[in-house]
């Protein structure tokens, strides 16, 4: 694992953009894997930035994304379909069709998971995959104690990712309790990932990552096992861990 230190959101934002910017110049058919929340909203703002200042084109780009709620349709404001149409591809050149989020309306959702790995397989595999980390260490949706086997499942939502991710809901009772999610043997098949932390609230899973120990009870650990992982982190959320040991190569 390689990390990058940044100062702050904003610097976060930009050194992701700029990797992802990379990928596409380098390989503009490039498979895209996206996360949604609070974390890469930054990351969004900085692409559809240089899209309109610099004309970086996506119109190749097929990207796929890491999980949706299972029960919210695509005209739901709080679907991350609803989220990355707004956020992200309304504002490049990608067309929509080559823009995948799992189904959370599919009437079998064991089959649309099913489908979902056939997919990512049939795009090649994806080249970058973009991941936020949750409090209690999660990716993805899969929250502590998923194996790291385990390939796009429906997932129940820990009590605390519903608490965490209320405050884009009208109230907690409005938070789903099911989502649909790649799992960590499908994160782990990508080709290369890059991992965002910003702020105090990841401090604490980001140190348990930085222990080394590999563990389904802390999910992201299962980034220890991939080749091609970069941890893009800034000041706060790395305050817990001592400066001299910031590296994270397994021991
Ligand atoms: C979102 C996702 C989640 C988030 C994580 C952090 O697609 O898969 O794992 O990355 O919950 O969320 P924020 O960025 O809102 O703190």
């Amino acid at each position: 694992m390689k990390l990058i230190e940044v100062a702050d959101y904003t610097d976060m934002s930009r050194q992701a953009a700029r990797m992802i910017i990379e990928q596409v110049k380098e390989k503009p058919t490039a498979v895209l894997g996206l996360a949604t929340g609070s974390t890469v909203l930054g990351v969004y703002r900085e692409l559809a930035a240089d899209h309109r200042q610099h004309g970086t084109s996506y119109r190749l780009v097929r990207t796929v994304n890491l999980d949706e709620y299972v029960g919210l349709g695509p005209d739901h404001p709080n679907s991350y379909r609803h989220y990355m149409n707004h956020h992200l591809f309304a504002q490049l050149d990608i067309p929509l069709h080559e823009t995948h989020v799992p189904d959370g309306l599919a009437a079998d959702l064991d089959e649309e998971c099913r489908c979902y790995e056939q997919l990512i397989d049939a795009l090649g595999g994806i080249d970058l995959q973009l991941l936020g980390i949750g409090r209690n260490g999660h990716i993805g949706f899969n929250e502590p104690g998923t194996p790291f086997s385990s390939t796009t499942h429906v997932v129940e939502l820990a009590a605390s990712t519903r608490e965490a991710n209320a405050r884009f809901f009208p109230s907690l009772d409005d938070v789903p309790h099911y989502a649909i999610t790649m799992g960590i043997a499908t994160i782990l098949r990508s080709r290369r990932i890059v991992l965002l932390a910003s702020g105090e609230e990841k401090a604490a899973a980001l140190a348990r990552l930085f222990e080394g120990i590999v563990s389904p009870e802390l999910p992201a650990s299962a980034l220890h096992l991939h080749p091609d992982v970069t941890i893009i982190a800034d000041q706060k959320a790395l305050s817990l861990i001592p400066k001299e040991q910031r590296q994270v190569d397994v021991p």
